[in-house]
């Protein structure tokens, strides 16, 4: 059976035609590349190779971008925002709902270092993107965006707001915060079907 790779993901179709759009990242029927055999992915790998050795010796950036993709950092960073988001959404909730302030400083703290943490899940991401993914706009990278987005500008806005109102809570305060669990979840959601590409 024929092999088709996008060549924006790197998503692998088997069958005589390559897809209409890719499933993973939306690419477009031609982005796809037959793959025929094994000469091909050697050379493929033996190019992939090259390039990598060209980006290590280009200076620091470069070497910490390398790493970054090396050590799949994107993914893995972007389990704190992940994590704590629904811990603090948890605790706000809780505390509004008991009139428990321990609950909901505790919501505030979480936030705060979601809000610390945001700018390297946001370079770790632009790194990937134009590394792995060659800068590509499809719908499913503008969403991945506007969502991580969002929760950034969110974090900030919600520890800013407590820092400076103390007495911050109540029905905007925590639709706010639901707010910025959707959009990551949603940018998770779509992180994972890249990394699992199905
Ligand atoms: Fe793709």
């Amino acid at each position: 059976m024929k092999q088709w790779e996008c060549g924006v993901c790197g998503y692998i179709h088997k069958g005589e035609e390559p897809p209409d759009t890719c499933p993973v990242c939306g690419a477009d029927k031609s982005a796809f590349t037959l793959i025929n055999g094994e000469d091909d992915l050697q050379e493929e790998e033996i190019f992939q190779e090259t390039e990598e050795t060209d980006k290590k010796v280009s200076g620091l950036k470069a070497k910490v971008d390398q790493a970054i993709l090396d050590h799949h950092l994107h993914p893995i960073s972007v389990h704190i925002p992940n994590g704590v988001i629904p811990a603090a959404v948890f605790f706000l909730i809780c505390g509004s709902v008991f009139g428990n302030e321990s609950l909901i400083t505790a919501a505030y703290y979480n936030i705060s270092l979601v809000f610390i943490f945001m700018p390297v899940v946001l370079y770790t991401g632009y790194v990937e993107w134009i590394n792995r993914y060659k800068k590509a706009m499809t719908g499913i990278f503008k969403a991945k965006i506007a969502s991580a987005g969002t929760v950034a500008f969110l974090s900030c806005l919600l520890a800013l707001w407590k820092s400076f109102s103390p007495d911050a809570s109540g029905g905007f305060y925590i639709i706010l915060h639901i707010l910025m669990l959707a959009a990551a979840g949603i940018a998770g959601h779509i992180g994972g079907k890249f990394v699992f590409k199905n």
